[in-house]
Protein backbone atom coordinates (compact mmCIF):
# COMPACT_ATOMS: atom_id res chain seq x y z
CA UNK A 1 0.00 0.00 0.00
CA UNK A 2 1.46 3.32 -0.41
CA UNK A 3 -0.65 6.61 0.05
CA UNK A 4 1.00 10.14 -0.84
CA UNK A 5 0.29 13.49 -1.22
CA UNK A 6 -0.13 14.67 -4.77
CA UNK A 7 -0.10 18.53 -6.07
CA UNK A 8 -1.52 18.41 -9.40
CA UNK A 9 -4.75 19.36 -10.79
CA UNK A 10 -6.94 16.54 -10.74
CA UNK A 11 -8.77 17.07 -13.77
CA UNK A 12 -5.37 16.13 -15.66
CA UNK A 13 -4.46 13.07 -13.80
CA UNK A 14 -5.33 9.50 -15.55
CA UNK A 15 -6.41 6.89 -13.04
CA UNK A 16 -8.40 4.08 -12.68
CA UNK A 17 -10.27 5.65 -10.47
CA UNK A 18 -11.50 8.81 -8.52
CA UNK A 19 -12.67 9.68 -5.10
CA UNK A 20 -14.90 12.40 -5.15
CA UNK A 21 -17.03 13.25 -2.02
CA UNK A 22 -20.63 14.70 -1.22
CA UNK A 23 -22.57 16.28 1.31
CA UNK A 24 -25.91 15.75 2.69
CA UNK A 25 -28.38 18.62 2.51
CA UNK A 26 -29.41 19.77 6.23
CA UNK A 27 -32.95 20.69 4.88
CA UNK A 28 -34.97 17.34 4.98
CA UNK A 29 -36.12 15.85 1.49
CA UNK A 30 -33.57 18.51 -0.35
CA UNK A 31 -31.24 16.73 -2.59
CA UNK A 32 -27.14 16.46 -1.82
CA UNK A 33 -25.03 17.66 -3.38
CA UNK A 34 -21.41 16.26 -4.62
CA UNK A 35 -18.58 18.51 -3.84
CA UNK A 36 -16.96 18.14 -7.25
CA UNK A 37 -18.34 20.97 -9.15
CA UNK A 38 -18.74 18.91 -12.81
CA UNK A 39 -19.62 15.84 -11.35
CA UNK A 40 -22.30 17.44 -9.36
CA UNK A 41 -23.56 18.45 -12.86
CA UNK A 42 -22.78 14.99 -14.20
CA UNK A 43 -24.57 12.93 -11.30
CA UNK A 44 -27.64 15.43 -10.72
CA UNK A 45 -29.92 12.49 -11.85
CA UNK A 46 -28.62 10.33 -9.24
CA UNK A 47 -28.74 13.15 -6.46
CA UNK A 48 -32.19 13.59 -7.63
CA UNK A 49 -33.15 10.15 -7.65
CA UNK A 50 -31.57 10.28 -4.03
CA UNK A 51 -28.83 7.40 -5.32
CA UNK A 52 -26.12 9.91 -3.94
CA UNK A 53 -27.90 11.21 -0.64
CA UNK A 54 -24.46 12.63 0.85
CA UNK A 55 -25.42 10.43 4.55
CA UNK A 56 -22.03 9.98 6.30
CA UNK A 57 -20.14 7.45 5.31
CA UNK A 58 -22.10 6.28 2.02
CA UNK A 59 -19.97 5.11 -0.82
CA UNK A 60 -21.70 5.00 -4.54
CA UNK A 61 -19.67 3.35 -7.18
CA UNK A 62 -20.01 4.37 -11.02
CA UNK A 63 -18.15 2.22 -12.97
CA UNK A 64 -17.09 2.76 -16.45
CA UNK A 65 -18.47 6.54 -16.02
CA UNK A 66 -15.45 7.23 -17.80
CA UNK A 67 -14.98 10.82 -16.63
CA UNK A 68 -11.93 12.36 -18.44
CA UNK A 69 -8.78 10.30 -17.38
CA UNK A 70 -10.91 8.18 -14.56
CA UNK A 71 -12.89 4.86 -15.27
CA UNK A 72 -14.59 4.78 -12.49
CA UNK A 73 -16.08 7.45 -9.68
CA UNK A 74 -16.86 6.29 -6.10
CA UNK A 75 -18.46 9.02 -4.57
CA UNK A 76 -18.48 9.21 -0.80
CA UNK A 77 -20.60 10.89 1.71
CA UNK A 78 -19.35 13.71 4.51
CA UNK A 79 -22.92 13.80 6.15
CA UNK A 80 -24.00 17.27 6.86
CA UNK A 81 -21.50 20.11 6.24
CA UNK A 82 -21.57 21.55 9.65
CA UNK A 83 -21.60 18.08 11.04
CA UNK A 84 -17.52 17.47 9.66
CA UNK A 85 -15.22 16.88 11.96
CA UNK A 86 -11.56 15.40 11.84
CA UNK A 87 -13.31 12.26 12.99
CA UNK A 88 -16.29 12.29 10.52
CA UNK A 89 -13.42 12.80 7.57
CA UNK A 90 -11.47 9.47 9.05
CA UNK A 91 -14.33 7.71 8.70
CA UNK A 92 -15.54 9.11 5.49
CA UNK A 93 -11.81 8.10 4.09
CA UNK A 94 -12.13 4.41 5.22
CA UNK A 95 -15.34 4.18 3.46
CA UNK A 96 -13.51 5.65 0.46
CA UNK A 97 -10.77 2.96 1.29
CA UNK A 98 -13.10 0.32 1.52
CA UNK A 99 -14.77 1.01 -1.68
CA UNK A 100 -11.31 1.29 -3.44
CA UNK A 101 -11.05 -1.83 -2.78
CA UNK A 102 -13.87 -2.99 -3.75
CA UNK A 103 -13.91 -1.98 -7.14
CA UNK A 104 -10.86 -3.70 -7.84
CA UNK A 105 -8.44 -1.36 -9.07
CA UNK A 106 -5.13 -1.20 -7.56
CA UNK A 107 -4.41 2.67 -7.89
CA UNK A 108 -7.36 5.78 -7.38
CA UNK A 109 -6.80 9.29 -6.74
CA UNK A 110 -8.70 11.57 -3.96
CA UNK A 111 -10.32 14.85 -4.43
CA UNK A 112 -8.77 16.67 -1.10
CA UNK A 113 -10.57 20.00 -2.41
CA UNK A 114 -13.78 18.26 -1.68
CA UNK A 115 -13.56 17.00 1.81
CA UNK A 116 -12.03 20.48 3.11
CA UNK A 117 -14.51 23.63 4.12
CA UNK A 118 -11.74 25.81 3.75
CA UNK A 119 -7.76 26.10 5.06
CA UNK A 120 -8.84 26.48 8.85
CA UNK A 121 -9.31 23.08 8.79
CA UNK A 122 -7.21 21.56 5.70
CA UNK A 123 -4.01 20.61 8.17
CA UNK A 124 -6.63 18.82 10.55
CA UNK A 125 -8.24 16.90 7.51
CA UNK A 126 -5.28 16.15 5.73
CA UNK A 127 -3.90 14.17 8.85
CA UNK A 128 -6.72 12.28 9.16
CA UNK A 129 -7.51 11.65 5.44
CA UNK A 130 -3.58 9.85 5.82
CA UNK A 131 -4.84 7.86 8.90
CA UNK A 132 -8.44 6.78 7.71
CA UNK A 133 -6.48 5.51 4.79
CA UNK A 134 -3.50 3.69 6.36
CA UNK A 135 -5.89 2.23 9.56
CA UNK A 136 -8.06 0.84 6.86
CA UNK A 137 -5.83 -1.08 5.01
CA UNK A 138 -4.71 -3.01 7.80
CA UNK A 139 -5.00 -6.53 7.35
CA UNK A 140 -3.04 -9.32 9.88
CA UNK A 141 -3.10 -12.48 7.20
CA UNK A 142 0.76 -13.56 8.06
CA UNK A 143 -0.11 -16.39 9.34
CA UNK A 144 -2.47 -18.20 6.92
CA UNK A 145 -0.65 -21.06 4.70
CA UNK A 146 -2.38 -19.35 1.23
CA UNK A 147 -2.60 -15.57 1.74
CA UNK A 148 -5.31 -14.51 -0.37
CA UNK A 149 -3.77 -12.29 -2.65
CA UNK A 150 -3.88 -8.87 -1.20
CA UNK A 151 -4.13 -6.29 -3.76
CA UNK A 152 -1.34 -3.15 -3.52
CA UNK A 153 -3.46 -0.55 -3.85
CA UNK A 154 -2.02 3.35 -4.24
CA UNK A 155 -3.87 5.80 -3.24
CA UNK A 156 -3.03 9.55 -3.70
CA UNK A 157 -4.60 12.36 -2.02
CA UNK A 158 -4.69 15.48 -4.62
CA UNK A 159 -4.67 18.98 -3.46
CA UNK A 160 -3.43 22.35 -4.86
CA UNK A 161 -2.61 22.37 -1.03
CA UNK A 162 0.08 19.79 -1.53
CA UNK A 163 3.15 21.83 -1.38
CA UNK A 164 1.91 24.09 1.85
CA UNK A 165 3.67 23.43 4.69
CA UNK A 166 1.85 22.75 7.03
CA UNK A 167 -0.86 20.36 5.41
CA UNK A 168 2.89 18.64 4.13
CA UNK A 169 3.72 18.30 7.93
CA UNK A 170 -0.03 17.29 8.72
CA UNK A 171 -0.22 14.35 6.05
CA UNK A 172 3.30 12.90 6.99
CA UNK A 173 2.21 13.28 10.91
CA UNK A 174 -1.28 10.99 10.06
CA UNK A 175 1.14 8.75 7.88
CA UNK A 176 3.77 7.79 10.96
CA UNK A 177 0.72 7.91 13.35
CA UNK A 178 -1.08 5.10 11.07
CA UNK A 179 1.68 3.37 10.08
CA UNK A 180 3.10 3.16 14.07
CA UNK A 181 -1.21 1.83 15.31
CA UNK A 182 -0.91 -1.09 12.39
CA UNK A 183 2.22 -1.54 13.67
CA UNK A 184 1.37 -1.84 17.32
CA UNK A 185 -1.84 -3.58 16.49
CA UNK A 186 0.58 -6.76 14.86
CA UNK A 187 1.80 -7.20 17.98
CA UNK A 188 -2.07 -7.87 19.74
CA UNK A 189 -2.96 -9.89 17.10
CA UNK A 190 0.09 -12.40 16.79
CA UNK A 191 -1.10 -15.25 18.44
CA UNK A 192 0.73 -15.89 22.66
CA UNK A 193 2.86 -18.71 20.60
CA UNK A 194 4.52 -16.13 18.62
CA UNK A 195 4.42 -13.27 20.97
CA UNK A 196 5.70 -14.38 23.91
CA UNK A 197 7.61 -11.82 26.13
CA UNK A 198 11.14 -12.52 24.66
CA UNK A 199 9.48 -11.81 21.03
CA UNK A 200 7.70 -8.78 22.12
CA UNK A 201 10.89 -7.31 23.52
CA UNK A 202 13.07 -8.75 20.79
CA UNK A 203 10.53 -6.98 18.46
CA UNK A 204 10.56 -3.49 20.33
CA UNK A 205 14.38 -3.80 19.79
CA UNK A 206 14.35 -4.05 16.06
CA UNK A 207 11.55 -2.16 15.46
CA UNK A 208 13.67 1.00 17.12
CA UNK A 209 16.32 0.68 15.04
CA UNK A 210 17.31 4.24 13.32
CA UNK A 211 15.06 5.99 15.07
CA UNK A 212 17.34 7.06 17.99
CA UNK A 213 15.56 5.26 20.63
CA UNK A 214 17.51 3.30 22.72
CA UNK A 215 15.93 0.03 24.28
CA UNK A 216 17.11 -1.96 26.99
CA UNK A 217 15.88 -5.21 27.89
CA UNK A 218 16.31 -6.76 31.33
CA UNK A 219 15.69 -10.05 31.62
CA UNK A 220 14.16 -13.26 34.46
CA UNK A 221 17.87 -12.80 36.31
CA UNK A 222 17.85 -8.93 36.25
CA UNK A 223 14.44 -8.64 36.85
CA UNK A 224 15.24 -10.44 40.01
CA UNK A 225 18.17 -8.27 40.78
CA UNK A 226 16.10 -5.53 40.29
CA UNK A 227 13.37 -6.74 42.77
CA UNK A 228 10.71 -6.61 40.95
CA UNK A 229 8.68 -9.25 42.25
CA UNK A 230 5.28 -8.54 41.40
CA UNK A 231 6.49 -9.45 37.45
CA UNK A 232 8.61 -12.67 38.65
CA UNK A 233 5.76 -13.40 40.64
CA UNK A 234 3.32 -13.50 38.01
CA UNK A 235 5.81 -15.26 35.89
CA UNK A 236 6.09 -17.95 38.16
CA UNK A 237 3.39 -20.51 36.32
CA UNK A 238 4.81 -20.06 33.08
CA UNK A 239 7.91 -21.93 30.88
CA UNK A 240 8.47 -17.97 29.03
CA UNK A 241 10.89 -15.58 30.79
CA UNK A 242 9.67 -12.85 31.51
CA UNK A 243 10.89 -9.50 29.96
CA UNK A 244 11.10 -5.60 31.23
CA UNK A 245 11.16 -3.25 28.64
CA UNK A 246 12.93 0.30 28.26
CA UNK A 247 12.93 2.02 25.42
CA UNK A 248 14.41 5.85 25.96
CA UNK A 249 13.68 8.63 23.27
CA UNK A 250 15.73 11.94 23.87
CA UNK A 251 14.24 14.88 21.72
CA UNK A 252 15.23 17.47 24.53
CA UNK A 253 17.75 18.63 26.61
CA UNK A 254 18.62 16.43 29.41
CA UNK A 255 17.53 18.58 32.19
CA UNK A 256 13.81 18.13 30.59
CA UNK A 257 12.04 15.87 32.93
CA UNK A 258 10.50 12.42 30.49
CA UNK A 259 7.02 11.76 29.75
CA UNK A 260 6.77 8.11 31.21
CA UNK A 261 4.70 5.82 29.29
CA UNK A 262 3.70 2.67 31.13
CA UNK A 263 2.22 -0.12 29.29
CA UNK A 264 0.80 -3.58 30.43
CA UNK A 265 2.41 -6.76 28.17
CA UNK A 266 0.68 -9.99 29.47
CA UNK A 267 1.51 -12.20 26.22
CA UNK A 268 -0.97 -14.52 27.60
CA UNK A 269 -3.53 -14.07 30.67
CA UNK A 270 -5.44 -17.60 31.36
CA UNK A 271 -5.99 -16.69 34.83
CA UNK A 272 -3.40 -18.25 36.54
CA UNK A 273 -4.19 -20.81 39.38
CA UNK A 274 -8.06 -18.74 39.70
CA UNK A 275 -8.03 -19.56 36.21
CA UNK A 276 -10.58 -18.09 33.60
CA UNK A 277 -13.86 -19.83 31.82
CA UNK A 278 -12.20 -21.56 28.61
CA UNK A 279 -15.27 -19.70 26.49
CA UNK A 280 -13.63 -16.91 24.98
CA UNK A 281 -9.77 -17.06 26.77
CA UNK A 282 -8.37 -17.27 23.51
CA UNK A 283 -8.74 -13.51 23.40
CA UNK A 284 -6.23 -12.80 26.72
CA UNK A 285 -3.52 -12.82 23.53
CA UNK A 286 -4.73 -9.28 23.72
CA UNK A 287 -3.88 -8.53 26.89
CA UNK A 288 -0.40 -7.27 25.94
CA UNK A 289 -2.02 -4.30 24.03
CA UNK A 290 -1.33 -1.65 26.45
CA UNK A 291 2.42 -2.31 25.90
CA UNK A 292 2.49 -2.64 22.73
CA UNK A 293 0.35 0.69 21.99
CA UNK A 294 2.71 2.08 24.47
CA UNK A 295 5.91 0.61 22.39
CA UNK A 296 4.14 1.71 19.47
CA UNK A 297 3.94 5.37 20.89
CA UNK A 298 7.25 5.62 21.78
CA UNK A 299 8.51 4.76 17.97
CA UNK A 300 5.54 7.52 16.96
CA UNK A 301 7.23 10.11 19.14
CA UNK A 302 10.64 9.75 17.52
CA UNK A 303 9.37 9.92 14.04
CA UNK A 304 7.91 12.45 14.59
CA UNK A 305 10.87 13.62 16.43
CA UNK A 306 9.01 15.59 19.24
CA UNK A 307 11.04 17.93 21.15
CA UNK A 308 10.43 16.12 24.38
CA UNK A 309 12.30 13.17 26.80
CA UNK A 310 10.33 10.01 26.77
CA UNK A 311 10.50 6.91 28.25
CA UNK A 312 8.33 3.78 27.35
CA UNK A 313 8.40 0.85 30.29
CA UNK A 314 6.58 -2.59 29.47
CA UNK A 315 6.61 -5.26 32.07
CA UNK A 316 6.01 -8.45 29.94
CA UNK A 317 4.76 -12.37 30.92
CA UNK A 318 2.85 -14.87 30.53
CA UNK A 319 0.03 -15.51 33.55
CA UNK A 320 0.01 -19.63 33.40
CA UNK A 321 -0.81 -22.37 35.51
CA UNK A 322 3.08 -24.30 35.91
CA UNK A 323 4.12 -26.01 39.07
CA UNK A 324 5.86 -22.94 40.66
CA UNK A 325 2.61 -20.67 40.11
CA UNK A 326 1.72 -18.23 42.47
CA UNK A 327 -1.12 -19.57 44.53
CA UNK A 328 -4.09 -17.63 45.92
CA UNK A 329 -3.27 -15.77 49.54
CA UNK A 330 0.69 -15.58 48.70
CA UNK A 331 2.49 -12.48 49.69
CA UNK A 332 5.14 -11.08 46.86
CA UNK A 333 7.06 -7.50 48.00
CA UNK A 334 7.28 -5.48 45.06
CA UNK A 335 9.79 -2.80 44.19
CA UNK A 336 8.84 0.13 46.23
CA UNK A 337 8.89 -2.73 49.06
CA UNK A 338 5.46 -2.32 49.34
CA UNK A 339 3.86 -6.00 49.78
CA UNK A 340 0.77 -7.45 48.76
CA UNK A 341 -1.09 -10.59 49.06
CA UNK A 342 -2.64 -12.08 45.97
CA UNK A 343 -6.05 -13.21 46.46
CA UNK A 344 -6.83 -14.06 42.95
CA UNK A 345 -4.43 -14.45 40.45
CA UNK A 346 -6.20 -13.17 37.73
CA UNK A 347 -5.79 -10.19 39.23
CA UNK A 348 -2.47 -9.96 37.72
CA UNK A 349 -2.06 -6.61 35.66
CA UNK A 350 -2.17 -4.38 38.29
CA UNK A 351 1.10 -6.60 40.08
CA UNK A 352 3.13 -6.12 37.28
CA UNK A 353 2.23 -2.31 36.60
CA UNK A 354 2.85 -2.00 39.79
CA UNK A 355 6.79 -2.64 39.36
CA UNK A 356 6.89 -0.92 36.38
CA UNK A 357 5.13 2.74 37.61
CA UNK A 358 7.55 1.77 40.82
CA UNK A 359 10.75 2.16 38.04
CA UNK A 360 8.85 5.25 36.34
CA UNK A 361 8.48 6.91 39.70
CA UNK A 362 12.25 6.44 39.92
CA UNK A 363 12.75 8.42 36.74
CA UNK A 364 11.89 11.89 38.16
CA UNK A 365 9.23 12.01 35.44
CA UNK A 366 7.15 15.12 34.19
CA UNK A 367 4.09 12.53 34.04
CA UNK A 368 3.66 8.79 34.21
CA UNK A 369 1.05 7.51 31.74
CA UNK A 370 -0.02 3.80 32.04
CA UNK A 371 -2.43 1.84 29.46
CA UNK A 372 -3.58 -1.66 30.35
CA UNK A 373 -6.18 -3.75 29.48
CA UNK A 374 -6.99 -4.07 33.43
CA UNK A 375 -10.14 -4.37 34.36
CA UNK A 376 -13.70 -6.90 32.77
CA UNK A 377 -14.98 -4.33 35.00
CA UNK A 378 -14.25 -1.37 32.68
CA UNK A 379 -16.04 -3.30 29.66
CA UNK A 380 -19.23 -3.56 32.08
CA UNK A 381 -19.15 -0.35 32.22
CA UNK A 382 -18.38 1.86 28.67
CA UNK A 383 -18.27 -1.17 26.39
CA UNK A 384 -16.14 -0.52 23.47
CA UNK A 385 -16.63 2.66 23.09
CA UNK A 386 -14.84 4.54 25.31
CA UNK A 387 -11.70 4.03 27.05
CA UNK A 388 -11.74 4.91 30.82
CA UNK A 389 -9.22 6.80 32.44
CA UNK A 390 -8.26 7.88 36.25
CA UNK A 391 -6.33 10.79 37.07
CA UNK A 392 -6.42 13.07 40.43
CA UNK A 393 -4.18 15.78 38.78
CA UNK A 394 -6.85 18.14 37.03
CA UNK A 395 -4.64 19.55 34.81
CA UNK A 396 -3.68 16.21 33.77
CA UNK A 397 -7.12 15.82 32.94
CA UNK A 398 -8.00 18.59 31.02
CA UNK A 399 -4.95 17.72 28.97
CA UNK A 400 -5.88 14.55 28.06
CA UNK A 401 -9.39 15.64 26.97
CA UNK A 402 -7.36 17.77 24.73
CA UNK A 403 -5.31 14.93 24.13
CA UNK A 404 -8.37 12.71 22.84
CA UNK A 405 -10.22 15.87 21.73
CA UNK A 406 -7.39 16.13 18.95
CA UNK A 407 -6.62 12.36 18.52
CA UNK A 408 -10.58 11.32 17.59
CA UNK A 409 -10.19 8.79 20.40
CA UNK A 410 -13.36 8.28 22.76
CA UNK A 411 -12.43 8.48 26.54
CA UNK A 412 -14.58 8.68 29.75
CA UNK A 413 -13.47 9.82 33.06
CA UNK A 414 -13.27 7.95 36.13
CA UNK A 415 -14.00 8.27 39.28
CA UNK A 416 -10.84 7.25 41.88
CA UNK A 417 -11.18 7.92 45.45
CA UNK A 418 -9.61 7.16 49.00
CA UNK A 419 -12.63 5.21 49.41
CA UNK A 420 -11.26 2.54 46.65
CA UNK A 421 -7.47 3.08 48.17
CA UNK A 422 -9.03 1.62 51.18
CA UNK A 423 -10.74 -1.36 49.53
CA UNK A 424 -7.19 -2.83 48.22
CA UNK A 425 -6.05 -2.97 52.14
CA UNK A 426 -4.67 -6.11 52.42
CA UNK A 427 -4.97 -8.45 55.70
CA UNK A 428 -1.59 -9.98 56.07
CA UNK A 429 0.34 -7.79 53.39
CA UNK A 430 0.57 -3.91 52.80
CA UNK A 431 -2.43 -4.86 49.96
CA UNK A 432 -4.66 -7.17 48.79
CA UNK A 433 -5.15 -7.50 44.67
CA UNK A 434 -8.63 -8.05 44.88
CA UNK A 435 -11.70 -6.12 46.96
CA UNK A 436 -13.85 -7.40 48.54
CA UNK A 437 -16.20 -4.48 48.12
CA UNK A 438 -19.04 -4.96 45.80
CA UNK A 439 -18.48 -3.25 42.08
CA UNK A 440 -16.01 -0.03 40.93
CA UNK A 441 -13.64 -3.01 39.82
CA UNK A 442 -11.48 -0.98 37.71
CA UNK A 443 -11.29 2.13 39.87
CA UNK A 444 -10.37 -0.29 42.59
CA UNK A 445 -7.57 -1.52 40.52
CA UNK A 446 -6.66 2.13 39.83
CA UNK A 447 -6.33 2.53 43.20
CA UNK A 448 -4.15 -0.25 43.52
CA UNK A 449 -2.04 0.95 40.96
CA UNK A 450 -2.12 4.42 42.67
CA UNK A 451 0.18 3.26 45.63
CA UNK A 452 3.08 3.12 42.87
CA UNK A 453 3.44 6.01 41.89
CA UNK A 454 5.18 8.89 43.98
CA UNK A 455 4.00 10.99 45.86
CA UNK A 456 2.86 14.26 43.22
CA UNK A 457 3.67 12.69 40.03
CA UNK A 458 0.99 13.72 37.61
CA UNK A 459 -0.10 9.96 36.81
CA UNK A 460 -2.88 8.92 34.83
CA UNK A 461 -4.20 4.91 34.18
CA UNK A 462 -6.15 4.20 30.77
CA UNK A 463 -7.85 0.95 31.25
CA UNK A 464 -7.95 -0.22 27.75
CA UNK A 465 -10.06 -3.68 28.14
CA UNK A 466 -12.79 -2.76 26.48
CA UNK A 467 -11.35 -0.68 23.47
CA UNK A 468 -8.23 -2.77 22.85
CA UNK A 469 -9.71 -4.83 20.06
CA UNK A 470 -12.77 -5.80 18.57
CA UNK A 471 -14.31 -2.51 17.73
CA UNK A 472 -14.91 -2.68 14.45
CA UNK A 473 -18.30 -2.23 14.54
CA UNK A 474 -18.77 1.62 15.32
CA UNK A 475 -15.08 2.68 13.72
CA UNK A 476 -14.77 2.01 10.18
CA UNK A 477 -10.82 2.37 10.38
CA UNK A 478 -10.39 -0.71 12.76
CA UNK A 479 -11.13 -4.15 12.50
CA UNK A 480 -13.99 -6.30 13.14
CA UNK A 481 -12.29 -8.49 15.71
CA UNK A 482 -8.51 -7.87 15.84
CA UNK A 483 -6.53 -4.96 17.77
CA UNK A 484 -7.18 -1.43 17.47
CA UNK A 485 -4.19 0.17 19.00
CA UNK A 486 -6.19 2.13 21.37
CA UNK A 487 -4.85 5.47 22.71
CA UNK A 488 -1.70 5.26 20.68
CA UNK A 489 -2.87 8.84 18.77
CA UNK A 490 -4.15 9.96 22.17
CA UNK A 491 -0.67 9.82 24.00
CA UNK A 492 1.12 10.88 21.17
CA UNK A 493 -0.64 13.97 21.52
CA UNK A 494 -0.40 13.76 25.12
CA UNK A 495 3.13 13.88 24.90
CA UNK A 496 2.73 17.02 22.66
CA UNK A 497 1.44 18.63 25.33
CA UNK A 498 4.22 17.97 27.65
CA UNK A 499 6.95 19.36 25.23
N1 LIG B 1 -6.82 -9.21 31.54
C1 LIG B 1 -7.87 -9.21 32.46
C2 LIG B 1 -8.89 -8.11 32.21
C3 LIG B 1 -9.72 -8.22 30.97
C4 LIG B 1 -10.95 -8.83 31.01
C5 LIG B 1 -9.32 -7.64 29.80
C6 LIG B 1 -11.73 -8.88 29.89
C7 LIG B 1 -10.10 -7.69 28.67
C8 LIG B 1 -11.32 -8.32 28.72
C9 LIG B 1 -7.35 -9.02 33.88
O1 LIG B 1 -6.11 -9.54 34.12
C10 LIG B 1 -8.33 -9.69 34.81
O2 LIG B 1 -8.58 -10.83 34.64
N2 LIG B 1 -8.89 -8.93 35.74
C11 LIG B 1 -9.85 -9.46 36.65
C12 LIG B 1 -9.64 -8.81 37.99
C13 LIG B 1 -10.47 -9.42 39.10
C14 LIG B 1 -10.07 -10.83 39.35
C15 LIG B 1 -10.30 -8.59 40.36
C16 LIG B 1 -11.24 -9.13 36.12
O3 LIG B 1 -11.45 -8.03 35.59
O4 LIG B 1 -12.11 -9.98 36.18
ZN1 LIG C 1 -6.11 -11.57 34.63
ZN1 LIG D 1 -4.81 -9.64 32.45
Amino acid sequence: MAFNLLHKDIETLTCPALVVFSKSSSQKDKPGKVTHSELNKRLAGSLEDKAITGKHQETVTFRELNYKGFRHVIVVGLGKENEITHESVRQSVAAAFEAIKASGVKEAALHFEGITTGKKDAADFAKATAEGLILTSYVFNELMSSKKEEKEIDVHVVTKLATDKAIKAAFNEGVVLGTCTNFSRRLGDMPANYMTPTILANTAVDAAKGTGIKVTVWDKARIKKEKMGGLLGVSNGSAQEPRFIIMEYKGAAASKKPVVFVGKGLTFDCGGISIKPSAGMEEMKYDMCGGANVIGTLLAIAKLKLKINAVGLVASTENLVGPEATKPGDVHTARNGKTFEVNNTDAEGRLILADALSYATELNPQVIIDAATLTGAIVVALGNTHTGYFTRNSALKNKVEKAAGESGEWVWNMPLCDFHVKDMKGTYADLSNMSYSKGAGSATAAAFLEQFVGEGIPWAHFDIAGTGWAVGNRLPYCPKKGASGAMLRTFVELAKLHA
